[in-house]
């Protein structure tokens, strides 16, 4: 469905002692790999490893410096169509729910900018108002949240209300970077049951970005793992304790670990 090829990526370096210094570092080294329809695809690396700028390049906010990236066979980066066709699959839900929503707006204004894209995305009209409860009741809410501000949301339920309006917009794909990571445990269990309910239920296709490996294997069919800008390791969730990858086993041991502790 999707497809990284050999993406590289730099950036300027921030401190520049000369004043006309073109040093650049290189933050992704070649990256591949390819999302499969309706698969649910972690992609794991510690703070600082590229999985953020991944992310962006293949949602089409990055261009890379060399390599490709297609969807469904359109080439994003060429011209408009293939940015369009993009545009139309993916939508992000990032970490930062709380910037996300534009605090002036009721939730029913915040999901209202995703119905508008998947208006255009279907070419099909829809009653605004009575999209938003069905939406709302979909992540588990009660229409009447329509009506309120984002500061008067707990951050899951905030979460929540990101999450339909992600689902609104149509697509097929959705992005999360850090989706979950700083609600509290229990409230992250939730929202990862509610997306494997929504995943059956639409049919979608999770690119799901994290530090944390204990939620990729509860929620997760195949795991990338990035080191430094370059994937060490591609592997089925069920297939993660026989990898022969240092950097993987390191991670996994330190869940396994930890889980082990806890009992
Ligand atoms: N816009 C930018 N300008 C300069 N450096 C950046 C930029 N975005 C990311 N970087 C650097 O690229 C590296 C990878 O960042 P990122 O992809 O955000 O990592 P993470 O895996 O934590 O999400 C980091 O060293 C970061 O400082
Ligand atoms: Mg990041």
């Amino acid at each position: 469905m999707l497809e990284l090829n050999d993406i590289v990526v730099s950036f300027k370096k921030e401190v520049q002692r000369k004043i006309f210094g073109t040093e650049r570092k290189t933050v992704l080294h070649g990256i591949s790999f390819a999302v499969r329809k309706e698969e649910s695809l972690g992609i794991l690396g510690e703070s600082g490893s590229g999985t953020s700028t991944t992310g962006r390049v293949l949602a089409g906010l990055l261009k890379p410096d060399s390599g490709m990236v297609k969807i469904e066979g359109n080439d994003v980066y060429a011209d408009r169509k293939g940015r369009e066709h993009l545009q139309n699959c993916l939508s992000i839900v990032f970490q930062d729910y709380t910037t996300s929503a534009n605090p002036r707006f009721t939730i029913q204004q915040v999901i209202a900018e995703g119905i508008a894209i998947g208006e255009r995305t279907t070419g099909e009209k829809v009653r605004y108002a009575d999209e938003t409860v069905r939406l709302l009741e979909l992540v588990g809410l009660d229409g009447s949240f329509a009506r309120r501000f984002p500061h008067e949301l707990s951050g899951g339920q905030l979460q929540r209300v990101c999450i339909a309006r992600a689902i609104a917009c149509k697509s097929k794909l959705i992005l999360f970077d850090e989706a979950v990571s700083s609600l509290d445990a229990h409230t992250q269990v939730q929202i990862m049951d509610l997306l494997l309910e929504l995943k059956e239920k639409l049919g979608l296709t999770y690119i799901f970005i994290t530090h944390d490996l204990t939620s990729i294997t509860y929620f997760c069919s195949r795991v990338i793992f990035l080191k430094d800008g370059i994937v060490v390791a591609d592997s089925s969730v069920k297939d993660l304790a026989k990898l022969d990858v240092p950097y993987a086993k390191e991670l996994l041991g330190a869940v396994l670990d930890f889980n082990a502790r806890c009992v």
